[in-house]
């Protein structure tokens, strides 16, 4: 879907999303990333060292609830609009964001200044044409620093396939499957990579049960 889609859906005052952290990333940066042991193997002592990127950032919800757990946040969507609140829930809540509007899919493919960049890269609900689809999981892999973490969860083809009515792109093969997650990160430490139907509850866009994909994986720490 396009830019002016997205700008589109995020003119309005409401946050499509809402303001509240992505279930899922919430207990998986807390799982993972809080408990501070993962950090501190790549040297890394305080939450403030440690670099996220957040794709296909939307408005903000995420982004700005990572800065408030003391990361150095850049979130990056292609939409004006997204990105403007962005800016205005980090100023409203006091937290420091940093918020691009670089097209992700090309940042991660072929940008070598962010390549190997943070230490987590962050997504939910990315979705693209089908044609692109590969090259957006690419970037996920492509910004993360050895012995970094992916951490994302997408809606599964099911959500279309089965009719769930909680939200999502109009095509299953814009969706993400397990398959597709362990053929892209075949290498890689897939800590969690499963499909499961949770209520989503996420402002006026996601409601409802949905039928998503949840992953976590760490990439090698002697990556060449
Ligand atoms: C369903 S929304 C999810 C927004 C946010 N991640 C959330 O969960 O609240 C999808 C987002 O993907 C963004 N997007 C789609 N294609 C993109 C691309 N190539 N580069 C950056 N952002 C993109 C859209 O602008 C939109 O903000």
């Amino acid at each position: 879907m396009s830019d002016a889609f997205w700008n589109s859906v995020f003119s309005g005052p409401d946050f499509r999303y809402g303001t509240d952290v992505n279930q899922w990333i919430s207990l998986a940066v807390g799982r993972y990333v809080l408990n501070g042991q993962w950090f501190a193997n790549l040297g890394i002592d305080t939450p403030e060292e440690l670099h996220v990127i957040e794709l296909a950032s939307g408005e903000g919800r995420n982004a700005v609830w990572l800065a408030s757990q003391g990361f150095q946040v850049t979130a990056f969507d292609q939409s004006a609009e997204g990105s403007a609140k962005t800016r205005d829930l980090a100023r409203q809540e006091g937290v420091p964001v940093t918020v691009r509007t670089d097209d992700a899919i090309e940042l991660g493919v072929s940008s070598s200044g962010w390549r190997g960049h943070a230490d987590v890269v962050v997504s939910t609900f990315f979705h693209v044409p089908p044609e692109l689809k590969r090259d957006m999981i690419a970037a996920h892999r492509n910004l993360v620093r050895p012995g970094g973490l992916v951490i994302a969860e997408w809606f599964h083809p099911d959500q279309r396939r089965h009719q769930y009515a909680s939200g999502g792109p109009p095509l299953p093969e814009m969706m993400v499957s397990v398959g597709d997650l362990r053929t892209a990160f075949a290498e890689w430490h897939i800590l969690e990579c499963r499909s499961r139907v949770r209520r989503l509850d996420e402002g006026s866009g996601h409601v409802g049960d949905g039928v998503v994909t949840q992953f976590v994986a760490q990439k090698p720490v002697y990556w060449f």
